[in-house]
Order: C-alpha cells, then sequence, then structure tokens
C-alpha cells in the first residue's frame, strides 16, 4: 500500500500553503482510495531537543558499546521519528517562508528525522550515500513576496529555503517532483483568489503524477 506523509510546516490556522496542500490531498484520496495519509504536523509533533544530550546519545549508540540506558532511550526517540519519516513513499510538504527561511519547527524535524544509518549513511570510501532512492516529494511553498527564477524578491532579497529543502530531499535520495509556489500572498484579495486557484490546480495535477509510476 502506497504511503504518503503530508508534513504540514505552517503554524496559522488558516494556511495558505496548507490548503494547497490539502487540495492535493483530496484528489490523492480520490485517485487512490486506499492509500495510507498519515500528517506530520511540526508544530504538533513532540520532537526531541537536538542538543548536547542528543549528540552524545547518537555517538555513544552509533559509535561505542558504551551508551547507557538513558542514552539509547534518547536516541530512540530520534529513531522513531525518522522511522516514521522514511515509512512514505510520496511526501507533500507545505511550509511558509519564514526570514527567506525555513520555519524554525521544520528545521527542527527535519535535523531529527535525518539520522546515519536509517536514512543516509557514510563510509570513508564511498562518502555520503542516501537511503530513500524510489520515493518522490511535492513541495508547496508560501511567502508573502515574490522571488524569482533566479530566487531573488524585487528588493534583491534572497529567498534560501527553496534551496534548503531540494539540498535535503537531495541528500536523502527523495525526488522533487514538484514545486507549486503560492507567492506573493500580500496581494490584493482578488488577485490572492486567482493564484491559489492555480496553485489548487497545479496541487491536483501534481497528486496524478505521484501516483502516476
Ligand atoms: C515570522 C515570519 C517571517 C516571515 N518572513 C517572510 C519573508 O522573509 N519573506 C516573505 O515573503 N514572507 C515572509 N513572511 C510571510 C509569510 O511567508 C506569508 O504570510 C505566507 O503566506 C504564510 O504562509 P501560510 O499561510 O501557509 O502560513 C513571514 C511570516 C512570519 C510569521
Amino acid at each position: 500500500m502506497t504511503q504518503l506523509l503530508h508534513i504540514q510546516a505552517s503554524p496559522n490556522p488558516v494556511s495558505h500553503s496548507r490548503e494547497v496542500a490539502e487540495a492535493l490531498i483530496a484528489r490523492y484520496r480520490m485517485l487512490n482510495p486506499t492509500g495510507d495519509l498519515r500528517l506530520a504536523d511540526v508544530w504538533q509533533l513532540d520532537l526531541p531537543e537536538f542538543g548536547a544530550e542528543m549528540i552524545a546519545a547518537k555517538f555513544a549508540v552509533l559509535r561505542s558499546q558504551q551508551a547507557t540506558e538513558g542514552q539509547r532511550r534518547h536516541w530512540a526517540r530520534a529513531v522513531e521519528h525518522a522511522t516514521a519519516f522514511n515509512a512514505a513513499d510520496h511526501y507533500v510538504i507545505n511550509l511558509p517562508m519564514w526570514n527567506l527561511g525555513l520555519p524554525y519547527k521544520l528545521k527542527h524535524y527535519m535535523d531529527v528525522v535525518t539520522l546515519p544509518g536509517e536514512n543516509w549513511s557514510w563510509s570513508r570510501d564511498a562518502g555520503y550515500r542516501p537511503l530513500l532512492g524510489g520515493k518522490r516529494a511535492v513541495l508547496i511553498y508560501s511567502s508573502a513576496s515574490a522571488y524569482g527564477a533566479d530566487g531573488f524578491s524585487t528588493q534583491g532579497h534572497q529567498d534560501t529555503q527553496k534551496a534548503a529543502m531540494r539540498t535535503w530531499l537531495g541528500f536523502l535520495g527523495i525526488e522533487v517532483l514538484r514545486e507549486i509556489v503560492v507567492a506573493p500572498t500580500s496581494s490584493d484579495p482578488s488577485a490572492l483568489t486567482t493564484l491559489k486557484q492555480a496553485a489548487r490546480e497545479e496541487a491536483e495535477s501534481a497528486a496524478h503524477a505521484l501516483l502516476s509510476r
């Protein structure tokens, strides 16, 4: 059974990017009624802190036999999130732009689930290897301003979130199938309605593309 994981990264109760993601998911459900749909709302998940304690647990568990019971339990909390993340075949990720980059809760989620041996590996000979090949993602971005294909706004501010998302997914071996942009959301209400309708249509088409092979 195909599993789709919806990673929801907006804290807004009424979210432009989430609304478009939900249009995709509604179409996906229609096309694939037996599919397994999961939600990871990064604002609701109980993510472990990835600080000194987690780093010590990581090295103790992965590099030595000396890990304490507490360290094993701590590391297992991160592995649990990574296992849930790895289980999906398809990913739909909706995210608002924050300060030209990622909302911090999404970055926290990414840091918790991106674990050596779980979804990437490293060896002296082969270097870094992605372990999630064959999986595909659709990204839905929302921002108040518009950023051009060169990544810059008309005021010269650089969008860093799209490059961050592509790089992260590429590192894990997940193909970015489509990117949908809901922007500029600071548009007047009528222009905003039009651009959101276009984004919803792109999202529905992306649902077909996700299931097409
Ligand atoms: C903390 C914060 C920082 C933001 N930074 C930016 C920014 O750098 N560039 C931008 O275009 N919009 C920025 N915005 C606006 C949001 O990206 C915009 O409102 C977006 O449409 C929200 O998407 P959502 O409705 O899916 O949450 C910011 C909003 C917040 C709350």
